[in-house]
């Protein structure tokens, strides 16, 4: 099929979490979508269960590997005929200190949650340069504050932070923009993994909007990023964090004192 009427979209990490919620944004809005993940069983069950899954195209792919990004474009070009938007949003993530952490994790995060993203960008543009398009990364909040137990995780998260003003810096020229959303904490398979029951608490003191966010919530930022709306933004990193980066201290004894959230 070399459907050209529909625009087509890439989601690397769509198997489960903000990426099939961003994957099904996509298609909600008609879109055509390559959905990629390394777990293979994970993303039939979730190409399976999407709403519109004749317009879906399951890509078992590891970002980390230059010859899977390459297969992952060549199969979404053969079958769609082209590519309008790429969302970066496969990650994986460790939290422990910085003295424990092996040089092998530290790698490994790098290469999915940075590397990655180059990969499927070199393999992506050449294609999207046809008509233009947009990139979307996902970095994270841990890309723009500090914390303990992430020197892995926020490194290359900030890396990317980088990497996306750079690209978008470089791929101007060929109509296509790249912007970052940076996620606060969200309720998916990561971040029960990663998230004790105290940071839980830690969180809901530090945010403004008192919550976790939801995937749908990031699809939606990322979906609009990709649009019509957002033609004239690019090198940007947008938050969508629930008021978490804009926060200093004292949100806690401002609830308790004043009543206020
Ligand atoms: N959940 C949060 O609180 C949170 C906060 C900030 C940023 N983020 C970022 O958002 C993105 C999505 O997070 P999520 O919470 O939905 O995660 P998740 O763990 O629920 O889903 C990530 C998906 O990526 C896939 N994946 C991992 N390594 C891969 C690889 N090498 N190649 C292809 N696919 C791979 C996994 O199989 C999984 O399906 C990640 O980049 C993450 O770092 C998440």
């Amino acid at each position: 099929m070399a459907d050209t009427d529909n625009k087509v979209a890439l989601v690397t990490g769509a198997a489960r979490g903000i990426g099939l919620a961003t994957a099904q944004r996509f298609l909600d809005a008609g879109w055509l979508v390559g959905l990629l993940d390394n777990d293979a069983g994970a993303l039939a069950d979730a190409v399976r269960g999407l709403d519109a899954p004749m317009h879906a195209l399951e890509l078992p792919f590891d970002v980390s590997k230059p010859d899977d990004a390459e297969a992952a474009v060549a199969a979404i070009r053969k079958k769609f005929g082209r590519l309008d938007a790429l969302v970066n949003n496969a990650g994986i993530a460790h939290f422990g200190p910085v003295l424990e952490t092996p040089l092998e994790v530290w790698r490994e995060i790098l290469d999915v949650n940075l590397t990655g993203p180059f990969l499927m960008t070199k393999a992506a543009a050449p294609v999207m340069r046809e008509r233009g398009g947009a990139i979307v990364n996902i970095t994270s909040i841990s890309s723009l504050r500090a914390s303990t137990l992430r020197v892995a995780y926020g490194t290359s998260k900030a890396g990317l932070a980088h990497l996306t003003k750079q690209l978008a810096v470089e791929l101007a020229s060929y109509g296509i923009r790249v912007n970052a959303v940076a996620p606060g904490p969200v309720d998916t398979a990561m971040a029960l993994k990663v998230h004790t029951k105290e940071i839980r608490a830690d969180y809901h003191d530090a945010i403004p909007l008192n919550r976790y966010g939801l995937p749908e919530e990031l699809a939606d930022a990322i979906f609009w990023l990709c649009g019509p709306h957002s033609t004239y933004i690019t090198g940007q990193v947008l938050a969508v964090d629930g008021g978490f980066d804009a926060a200093g201290i004292g949100l806690a004894t401002l609830r308790r004192d004043f009543g206020n959230g």
